[in-house]
């Protein structure tokens, strides 16, 4: 029986800051993630009251100044995508391209250029184009000078680099998102965020503002995509992660239903449903945000309403447990969320919890709470890849993980769920977003490059390669 639909936009996912690399030419300037440090401390440094994003390359590595040579490589790289068979190419534009300092009026030709043949490439192979109006990557003199998304000025500059792109390529692109795992800022806000603890993050006043700066942000490129051509589909993008109580003790079950709220369904309930969800001010209140100290007016919460999103994307890698009776529960590590260990998981090298199950539960809590189309726009294992003495690399760790979460889409499809995509992230081997590494690897396509910067940046095909190709020529029949 076929269970994924015909035009199933199977295909995988990458962001510019993390492969391209080129990160000063062509009149390119510098983002946030040009001044994070490489390494396993990168979140703890972003995280501690000094950092103010200063680059200091006495102390530390930059690696994604270098990425994995995309923008030099890229023919390349969608050439073995479209060996593949990707359907689809989800891949974000450098703000920092088409405004290197980001409050510039006029746009760097030469970043939209670079654009254009990207597009034109996956267009060559009938590779859809999903693209991230921004992924982690606001230019650092918007995050230095404004003191990033808290400043109401950030809407306007971004409005203006949404309109740029969406006018230069919404005849060549059907699919957009308009922020990268906006949630992520309940954990973590450098990233998507651009602010840090020395420019206001922990204060939680300062993430709200900054969201609801975004919020409008978003409903504003939604309008001008919508003008432009109403049949572009604009997405929201959360991380979704499933969330268990970890017994059944009523109030674990009420710990989790509020962890819900704040980190699955706050941002989306307002992207999708065009108002603030009925909790808000029983959160504001738990994190000591006083409205009036809000920047909120009634034009803004009238465009949110107007301009919502057409689909849902979400990055799933890990579900997350709620414990809130003990102080002695293990923490796990997370995809930027915590939570305690969920003893019937196993997790990755780097603690994440593996739970294909845990995905089929998101695609119906998502489909029946918005009724929305779905697009699993990021989803894989980091894990460290060995090349045996032949030259190969047996990645049956990865298959496994993916068969088992493509399963689970399949099971959700039978619940009823319109999915509309899979994008597996990091279809090949870029720089890791949590801790700047190349020993993190999700690809299909190894990269030879390591964590101290050294390899040919050759491209080889994993086992995973021919298999995703099975997978995607069967349309998610054949798994074996
Ligand atoms: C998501 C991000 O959080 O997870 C990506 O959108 C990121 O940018 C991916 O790379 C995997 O996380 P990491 O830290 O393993 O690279």
């Amino acid at each position: 029986m076929a269970k994924f639909p015909e035009n199933f936009l199977w295909g995988g996912a990458t962001a510019a800051n993390q492969l391209e690399g080129a990160f000063d030419r062509d009149g390119k300037g510098l983002s946030v993630a040009d001044a994070m440090p490489g390494g396993k401390q990168r979140l703890a440094i972003l995280g501690s009251d000094t950092f103010d994003w200063t680059i200091d390359e006495d102390k530390y590595t930059y690696p994604n100044h270098r990425g994995i040579d995309h923008y030099d490589r890229f023919k390349e790289d969608i050439a073995l995508f479209a060996e593949m068979g990707f359907k689809s190419y989800r891949f974000s534009i450098a703000w920092t391209r088409i405004f290197p300092k980001g409050d510039e009026t006029t746009p760097n030709e030469a970043g939209l250029a670079f654009y254009d043949s990207l597009i034109d490439e996956c267009l060559k192979y009938g590779i859809e184009p999903v693209v991230t109006i921004s992924h982690y990557e606001m230019p650092l003199h918007l995050a230095k000078e404004y003191g990033g998304w808290k400043n109401r000025a950030l809407i306007d500059f971004y409005e203006r680099f949404a309109k740029v792109v969406l006018e230069r390529f919404h005849s060549k692109v059907k699919y957009w998102m308009t922020f990268n795992e906006i949630n992520s800022a309940f954990h973590f806000s450098a990233l998507s965020q651009g602010m840090v603890n020395s420019t206001g993050a922990s204060d939680f006043t300062n993430v709200i503002q900054a969201w609801h700066n975004q919020f409008v942000a978003s409903s504003k490129a939604v309008k001008i995509g919508h003008e432009l051509n109403p049949e572009l589909q604009i997405g929201c993008m959360i991380i979704y992660a499933t969330t268990y109580s970890i017994d059944a003790n009523p109030v674990n079950q009420v710990a989790t239903m509020i962890h819900n709220q704040a980190f699955n369904y706050y941002c989306a309930d307002v992207q999708v449903r065009g108002k603030y969800p009925a909790f808000t001010d029983r959160l504001y209140k738990e994190h000591g945000v006083k409205k009036e100290d809000l920047d909120i007016t009634e034009e803004d919460l009238a465009l949110i309403a107007k301009y919502t999103v057409d689909y849902i994307g979400f990055s799933y890698y890990m579900s997350s447990a709620v414990d809130i009776t003990t102080e002695e529960a293990d923490e796990v590590q997370g995809n930027l969320l915590g939570g305690v260990r969920n003893p019937f998981l196993e997790a990755s090298e780097w603690g994440w919890q593996i739970d294909p199950e845990g995905l089929r539960i998101a695609l119906n809590e998502l489909n029946d709470r918005y009724q929305k189309p779905l697009f699993i726009v990021e989803n894989g294992l980091g894990a460290i890849d060995t090349i045996n003495e032949d030259g190969k690399i047996e990645d049956d760790y990865r298959i496994d993980y993916l068969r088992r979460h493509i399963e689970a889409m399949g099971e959700a499809i039978e619940d009823g769920v319109d999915l509309m995509g899979y994008t597996p992230w990091g279809c090949i081997d870029l720089v890791s977003a949590s801790t700047g590494e190349m020993s993190k690897r999700y690809g299909f396509i190894y990269v030879d490059f390591d964590d101290e910067g050294n390899g040919t940046m050759d491209r080889s095909k994993k086992k995973s390669f021919d298999w995703y190709k099975q997978v995607i020529a069967s349309n998610g029949e054949d798994l074996a």
